[in-house]
């Protein structure tokens, strides 16, 4: 039988957590990050209180858009998933986030049971097979999704709007309502096509949804959030795509894939099904009906409806447990606004960590601001910066640094044998549970709160025992023993009671204190009669110019730089910024220089303004076999888009794709115009058109 906690919780308890699965087609970014330092802590926490926790993540790597994005790249999208992964697994790594699995949706185990799960609704009667009307493109064969589908607004008329909702106007709508649409991967207009899809019956399913979320599973905001959606009705869930799809194919249903939003969230349970047969647990125990162990979500807010309505109705008619708690956050604002690519504040992780900054920095100050709500986190970096060295440097890692030395050098590195201020110490053990049931309630901000109201007690202490004045007066060298003695017992109390927060420090410091790791139960034991190592500096302030020069590393030029062009005429580019210099000839080049250049007629499917940018048009290129291109060229002084849509040119074709501020530029078009420092009338722009008869995807030589 399971002793239970006074909370009336188990004393053990075995816990699954997750955190959402990032997707496999961008960098992870300080905005994510909330999630997985948010649910890394709580994991740590609980491990430390000695439960039994797994935690498990993988990555989302389904759908169009990673295809289509491979396709762009020239590689498979096996390729580009297990390139993405390397990268998120390192940046993981780098945040001390502690997964105990990290697998990929795209695996056998997620198949298999992505399959199993569907079965089990369509013999549960909850899958029905429609007839629906999309847009399709015509010249990549393609449904296409709502977001690869641009027009005019059907209610404001404002240009250049998506396919479900209008920047401008805010009104939401169907792609097929959209005026004048476009495919944003073709450049082609999209027809309407007929075609079956199935559907997951989440109607059906409405008398359960309705019991289970006022069950105590979700937070009283989300639970709000609930009775909004079912005030509005639940529609029918549509989880199929057409090929060409990437992801799992339907069985039973040639050419039809699970929509990644279907598999994705099996993707939970696959990793643990990989993980478990690797280190011998029972799947069943802690996914079957019956299971007694808790399963726990951590997931952003924009994720709700997926986590709270589609994923508990699949679990129960699939005949699977279902979740314990779904724990939703806010979203992360930088510096009070969204993060922009402009600004310099949409921070990938890899730039951070390339900046040298402590990923500890980061994991203290979100945890400072995370208090278990749905309400945004903002990262105000002059305060980021303020907080963690007062905080950190200031008031924890002084009280090591202001008396370890003494231990060190008077007493050879032991302890005195009791606890002088048995108050003070007492205080800080007993703030153990305290400090517990706040991070259990994922208010890390008043955890932190609470431990660094002991920190300042423990500085007072110091400051008013003065221990270096003490050390110079050999008659109180007792007291100076003791003083040093409390403040160090002290400082281990912080440190385990901050080490869900930051692992790697406390690390840092049982190796100083030479300590096994710290669990929550030695919160009750004294630190006595013990050596310690020397003491080295733990922790450095935050320089405010890193953090400068890391904004600065991620704002996007708003003009593209000029590529390093292969040969000097190639700078007669459409978009060179920086017109050629006045040399009369460029130096000369091999033929097999010229060779490299891979030069292609192109016709231009699109041409649009791009918003914010005063040179460029952005140019849908089809290279007729070789797919499409986009492409930013400087051009916009001489040509109206539409003058250009239709028209053939010439572009290079092998141009190292760049990323710029509006989107990756794939390539160059061929535009005549005089070097800089030509005398006279500079008469602009003329773009290369090659002679009638010429084909798209020719080559140029
Ligand atoms: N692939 C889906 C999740 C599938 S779970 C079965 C997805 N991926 S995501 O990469 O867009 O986001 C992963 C998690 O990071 C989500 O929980 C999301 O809410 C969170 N965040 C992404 N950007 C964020 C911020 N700017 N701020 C806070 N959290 C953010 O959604
Ligand atoms: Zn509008």
């Amino acid at each position: 039988m399971a002793a239970f906690a006074p909370s009336g919780l188990p004393m053990s308890r075995q816990i699954l957590v997750t955190s959402a699965l990032p997707y496999a087609n961008g960098s992870i970014h300080l905005g994510h990050l909330v999630e997985y330092i948010q649910t890394d802590i709580w994991v740590r926490f609980q491990k430390m209180r000695g439960h039994d926790c797994r935690y498990m993540c993988a990555d989302d790597t389904h759908g169009t858009a990673i295809m289509l994005r491979a396709e762009k790249e020239g590689i498979t999208p096996e390729t580009l998933i297990q390139r993405v992964w390397d990268e998120h697994t390192r940046d993981f790594a780098g945040f001390h986030i502690g997964f105990d699995h990290y697998y990929s949706t795209h695996s056998d185990e997620n198949r298999a049971l992505a399959s199993k799960i569907y079965l089990a609704l369509k013999d549960a009667g909850l899958i029905e097979v429609k007839t629906i009307a999309q847009l399709y493109d015509p010249v990549k064969n393609l449904f296409l999704p709502d977001r690869f589908i641009k027009g005019e607004c059907p209610k404001c008329g404002a240009a250049d709007q998506y396919g479900d909702n209008c920047e401008v106007c805010g009104a939401t709508y169907s792609p097929t309502e959209l005026k004048n649409p476009v495919s944003a991967v073709s450049g082609a207009t999209p027809v309407h096509k007929d075609s079956e899809h199935y559907f997951f019956k989440l109607g059906a399913c409405e008398a359960f949804l309705r019991e289970w979320t006022t069950s105590g599973t979700l937070q009283s905001e989300a639970a709000n959030k609930m009775q909004e959606w079912f005030a509005a009705g639940l529609n029918n869930w549509d989880i199929s795509r057409d090929a060409p799809y990437f992801g799992f194919e339907i069985p039973g249903a040639p050419g039809k894939y699970f929509y990644v939003w279907l598999d994705a969230p099996v993707g939970y349970m696959a990793s643990f099904a990989k993980y478990a047969a690797d280190n011998g647990l029972d799947f069943d125990a802690w996914w079957g009906k019956d299971s007694k162990t808790e399963l726990v979500h951590f997931i952003g807010k924009d994720i709700l409806y997926f986590h709270a309505l589609f994923w508990p109705a699949m679990l129960k008619y699939s005949g699977h447990r279902l979740p314990t708690a779904i724990y939703a956050h806010g979203f992360l604002t930088v510096n009070g606004q969204k993060m922009s690519k402009s600004r310099g504040t949409f921070i990938t992780a890899e730039s951070y960590l390339a900046q040298k900054l402590n990923p500890e920095w980061l994991r203290y100050y979100y945890a400072a601001k995370l208090n278990g709500t749905m309400e945004d986190i903002d990262l105000n970096l002059d305060d980021f910066v303020a907080r963690v060295n007062s905080d950190l440097v200031g008031k924890f890692i002084n009280i090591a640094s202001r008396t370890a030395g003494f231990i060190h050098k008077n007493f050879d590195g032991k302890l005195a044998d009791g606890v002088a201020n048995i108050e003070l110490v007492g205080a800080f053990q007993a703030a153990a549970s305290t400090i517990a049931a706040h991070y259990e309630a994922r208010d890390y901000a008043k955890a932190l709160r609470e431990i660094m109201a002991l920190a300042d007690r423990a500085n007072q202490y110091v400051a008013d025992e003065k221990p270096w004045e003490l050390a110079k007066k050999p008659e109180a060298v007792y007291r100076l023993h003791e003083v040093c003695t409390v403040a160090l017992n002290c400082f281990r109390l912080l440190t385990l009671y901050l080490k869900p927060v930051l692992p790697k420090l406390a690390g840092e410091v049982e190796a100083f204190l030479d300590i096994p790791p710290l669990a929550w139960e030695d919160a009750q034991s004294l630190f006595i009669r013990h050596r310690i190592n020397a003491y080295n500096h733990l922790m450095t302030r935050i320089d405010p110019k890193s953090i400068e020069a890391m904004v600065d590393a991620n704002k996007q030029n708003l003009e593209p730089t000029p590529a390093p062009a292969p040969a000097r005429h190639a700078e007669a580019q459409a978009h060179a910024t920086q017109p050629a210099a006045a040399t009369p000839v460029s130096d000369t080049i091999s033929i097999d220089d010229f060779a490299k250049i891979d030069l292609r007629i192109a016709r231009i499917a699109n041409a649009e303004h791009v918003e914010g940018a005063d040179k460029l048009l952005r140019l849908t290129l089809d290279l007729g076999e070789l797919g499409t291109r986009q492409v930013f060229a400087g051009i916009k002084s001489a040509y109206a888009p539409e003058a250009l849509v239709g028209r053939l040119t010439v572009m290079v074709a092998n141009l190292a794709p760049r990323k710029m501020k509006f989107g990756m530029s794939e390539g160059m078009v061929l535009a005549a115009s005089y070097p800089e420092g030509h005398k006279g009338d500079a008469p602009g722009l003329f773009i290369l058109s090659p002679d009638s008869g010429a084909q798209p995807g020719m080559k140029v030589k």
